[in-house]
């Protein structure tokens, strides 16, 4: 008889080991690979982290900050979880409404956590393939039927499309209504208005949407593990029921609460990855690399990390492989400080420009 590890090997067999991105072989600006925020939390949260770190004794009351971010939300309270990252999120989702027997979809190639919450839950996954980066909403609303779980990021990770807000409602209204839309707004704030969908709408017209953000990226709190989600009374009750207690820490907490005032900082910060994100856009179109028009605060391109990534390390600059993401022969770059992407773009000029030497550069409008 195999012994327990043989056995919890066995069971584990198809989930896949979570590598994080490869830190910078330089200083930390030149590591993008996480898709982090390279500005950092404004300097309120600053002062509020210094402040609450004299009360970690304490075990985290989460009150004052849940009503903080649900009233900067313009959300009831009780439609709001809070939870250790968003990642948490997944697995609240999958412990409770996935298991033997039940099926989950995810489009192909997916954010990783999904499928291994999904697996690790015992549940099957049903993986529908992306087109041009983007959810294929039509096949996936058909492998919905049956299934308990959709997970649907958008814009996405690994490729950063968006899907349009109409299309989504389509969408949605064609999920049966057994089936748990679970829409993942990592990237929300990166991306243009028109792509933003109106979230109380949904959540008022759909009952199984659950709506799943982090404060990892424009809030830049990847390190305190901050994320929530928005959905129905009823639904947040049996997500927080499976939560384990103070999931959520103190520091994570004061950090919500004075960032709720930081919304001018995260503008700032956000603003300025979309102008580099831009600016890496063009140059990837000047120079014909193929890439998904991305809404993150990243962007994939096919680009042969065996060649660029010595060339890359040589400048101090570390980007994720799409091996590890299910896109071989592609690379995700994160969106860093503007010194840190100047080197990159040339790094790309010199290596493939042929004569390109000008960096176009470009200011958004
Ligand atoms: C689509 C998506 N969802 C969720 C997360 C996880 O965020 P958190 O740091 O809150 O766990 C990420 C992180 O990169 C992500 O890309």
């Amino acid at each position: 008889m195999a012994g327990v590890t043989e056995q919890a090997a066995q069971r584990l067999a198809h989930v896949p080991a979570y590598s994080p991105g490869r830190p910078s072989p330089g200083p930390m600006a030149g590591k993008l690979s996480s898709n982090e925020a390279p500005l950092g939390p404004s300097p309120a949260v600053r002062t509020a982290l210094a402040a609450a770190s004299g009360t970690v004794n304490r075990y985290p009351d989460q009150g004052r900050a849940l009503a903080a971010l649900a009233t900067y939300l313009d959300m009831p309270t009780e439609q709001v979880i809070l939870t250790n990252g968003s990642d948490e999120l997944c697995y609240l989702v999958a412990t409770v409404f996935l298991g033997p027997g039940r099926a989950a979809v995810v489009g192909q190639p997916c954010y990783q956590i999904d499928a291994t919450a999904s697996v690790l839950s015992g549940a099957t996954v049903r993986a529908v393939p992306l087109r041009a980066g983007g959810h294929d909403l039509e096949a996936m609303a058909k492998a919905c039927i049956g299934a308990s779980v959709a997970w649907l990021p958008s814009p996405h990770n690994p490729t950063g499309v968006a899907c349009h807000p109409l299309e989504l409602e389509h969408f949605v209204a064609q999920v049966p209504e057994d089936c748990l839309v679970v829409l993942d707004e990592a990237y929300r704030a990166f991306a243009d208005a028109e792509l933003r969908p109106d979230i109380g709408r949904l959540l008022q017209r759909h009952p199984n949407v659950l709506v799943q953000r982090t404060l990892s990226k424009d809030w830049a709190l990847a390190g305190l593990r901050t994320g929530y989600g928005l959905a129905s009374r009823p639904l947040v009750q049996l997500l927080s029921r499976a939560r384990p207690p103070f999931s959520v820490n103190s520091l994570a907490l004061a950090a919500i609460e004075a960032g709720v005032a930081s919304e001018q900082w995260r503008a700032m910060s956000v603003a300025r990855v979309r102008q580099e994100r831009a600016r890496l856009e063009d140059a990837l179109t000047m120079l014909e690399i193929e890439h998904f028009p991305s809404q993150a605060n990243f962007v994939t391109a096919r680009l042969d990390l065996d060649g660029f990534g010595p060339a890359l390390a040589a400048g101090g600059i570390v980007v994720r492989s799409g091996a590890d993401l299910g896109l071989p022969g592609w690379a995700r770059i994160s969106i860093g400080w503007a010194p840190q992407m100047a080197v990159l773009r040339s790094t790309l000029y010199s290596r493939l420009g042929a004569g390109a030497t000008t960096d176009p550069g470009r200011t958004e409008t």
